[in-house]
């Protein structure tokens, strides 16, 4: 095993979203100058704290505490937003640019929905008889249709009726699905790993609570 000191760093919403938890945890535990740091950034979340967990987001403080030397090599994988401000605090820590990898999780850099198009047609009603579910508006498609438990998604409607979106992780990760919601509301089948912005809803983890206007 490699003596180096590898520090672990991992942002999740909370230990139930927390992907490959249990291996990770096996894997640090061989290796012997592993360091471990979890940030768990649910508000309500009601667990212990404790060496190694942390309660909120990862802050460019926060990294530069945890005191990586300046020639380590760091390894970032995540949300576009979430990679730029660990980039920016690494390099504030005293990390080369040269030093710092990067793999994006998620596609797309720009969001932008409604541009892909992918389906043969014009967006046309789903099949099969309509949802007796609050109503879903797709305005820029200028289609209106009930919502139907048929869907797990807003996402899984939208693509029923050819409506045009743009999507990567389908998670709640990546936010490449993040669509102005103008009115109603939702709900998150899958809790985001970080909120989308206000004003703003992820179509492939959440369902109409209410009916809704979506800018698609
Ligand atoms: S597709 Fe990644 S958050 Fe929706």
């Amino acid at each position: 095993h490699s003596s180096r000191t590898v520090w672990w760093v991992h942002t999740a919403r909370d230990p139930g979203q927390q992907p490959f938890a249990e291996e990770a945890r096996q894997l640090l535990a061989r290796l012997p100058h592993a360091r471990v740091c979890i940030y768990y950034t649910a508000p309500d979340l009601e667990i212990a704290g404790g060496p190694g967990i942390t309660h909120g987001r990862m802050t460019s403080d926060g990294i530069r505490e945890l005191g990586i030397p300046a020639d380590a090599h760091a390894y970032l994988c995540g949300p576009e937003s979430f990679m730029s401000t660990v980039t920016s605090a690494l390099q504030r820590a005293g990390l080369s640019s040269s030093n710092i990898h990067t793999e994006v999780f998620g596609a797309l850099a720009a969001i932008n929905p409604g541009i892909t198009h992918t389906g043969s047609g014009p967006p046309h009603q789903p099949p099969g008889p309509r949802g007796t579910g609050p109503s879903v508006t797709f305005a820029r498609s200028g289609l209106s249709t009930g919502w139907s438990e048929r869907y797990a998604t807003l996402l899984e409607l939208a693509e029923a009726c050819e409506v045009p979106t743009r999507w990567s992780c389908r998670t709640g990760v990546c936010h490449t699905c993040a669509t102005p919601l103008l009115t109603g509301q939702v709900e998150y089948t899958t809790q985001p790993l970080e909120d989308p912005a206000s004003g703003e809803v992820l179509p492939c983890c959440s369902i109409p609570t209410t009916d809704v206007l979506l800018d698609l």
